[in-house]
């Protein structure tokens, strides 16, 4: 027996599986309305500006989210995007009520999404004998992590309901191990591993999947003031590519670049003794209050 939707089925339903991965493949020809829709958080900047414009160039519907909504606005409005194909919500996620709030505004006027990207995140060193940079663990745990379950809340009953949708946490590399001066971000990182997996377990019979997104150096202005070096840095563009694939498959997890996954599977390999070694001599992450 099918069982009764609440919801009407999403558009990706309606279109069969989700939508092609071929640039404009679909966009120019798809209404409006038939589109399918992404929710993305962070969407002000770097890897969150690039997967809107991904999804975009797909013919995706967007959501977009971050503080800076008139900034956010402006650079929709430059893209050239009308009302339909996308609408600005101005929202801090370390603020639940505002973040819940913005999400039920999206279902509102634009519907329920297809797809909701959680990738507002911060990445400020510390220093856990500076008493100040206890605040600033606090700010990293609240963006990245209860940002990021306030993000999805929203959205999760209704996912369950339609029995689709996808679920995007993004996560770093940083949070596989612990990196020098990266105390807060690394568990922070960590955590979001953690609970994506929790809430992929917990979706997996609804037909809602979680799909966790772990990068590694991307040239955004977040690791723009990195003073070491970064490994197979990736520009922000082709980490949408490979993003905008693992969401439309539905992957569970995924490493982008790949290289750094193999880098970082060996890493969590290494004894102890033979990674504190290695990463001992490496640069800090800079204690810059963003
Ligand atoms: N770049 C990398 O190499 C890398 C590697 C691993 C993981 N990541 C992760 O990827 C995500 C995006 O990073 P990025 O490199 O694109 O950084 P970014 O260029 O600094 O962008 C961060 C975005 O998050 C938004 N944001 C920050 N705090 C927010 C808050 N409290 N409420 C709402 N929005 C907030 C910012 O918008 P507003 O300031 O307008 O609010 C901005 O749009 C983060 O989760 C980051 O940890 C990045």
């Amino acid at each position: 027996m099918p069982r009764p939707r609440a919801h009407p089925a999403s558009a990706l339903e309606r279109a069969g599986p989700f939508p092609s991965a071929t640039p404009g493949a679909q966009g120019a020809e798809r209404s409006a309305v038939n589109a399918p829709l992404v929710y993305i958080t962070g969407a002000s900047s770097g890897i969150g500006q690039a997967l809107a414009l991904r999804f975009r160039h797909a013919g995706w519907r967007l959501a977009l989210v971050a503080r800076r909504g008139s900034e956010l606005q402006a650079w929709a409005d430059a893209q050239g995007f009308g009302v339909d194909a996308a609408r600005v919500y101005a929202a801090d996620v370390r603020d639940v009520a505002a973040i819940v709030a913005a999400g039920h505004d999206c279902v509102a006027r634009q519907g329920l999404p297809d797809a909701v990207v959680a990738n507002a995140g911060i990445s400020v060193g510390i220093d856990t004998a500076d008493f100040t940079d206890l605040e600033v663990m606090r700010a990293t745990f609240e963006t990245n992590n209860l940002g990021m379950a306030a993000t999805f809340h929203p959205f999760v009953a209704g996912m369950r309901q339609r029995g689709s949708g996808r679920l995007v946490g993004i996560a770093s590399v940083a949070g596989i191990r612990g990196l020098p001066g990266h105390g807060a971000y690394s568990a922070s990182k960590a955590a979001a591993i953690s609970y994506c997996e929790t809430l992929r377990v917990e979706c997996a019979a609804s037909g809602v999947k979680v799909v966790t997104l772990v990068p590694g150096y991307i040239d955004t202005p977040l690791t723009r003031g990195n003073p070491y070096s970064m490994p197979f840095l990736m520009p922000a563009q082709t980490f949408a590519d490979r993003a905008f694939e693992a969401i439309v498959a539905g992957t569970s997890y995924r490493v982008i670049p790949w290289q750094m996954g193999l880098l970082a599977k060996l890493l969590r390999l290494l004894p102890n003794a033979l990674y504190d070694r290695a990463v001992a001599g490496r640069g800090r992450k800079p204690r810059q209050h963003r």
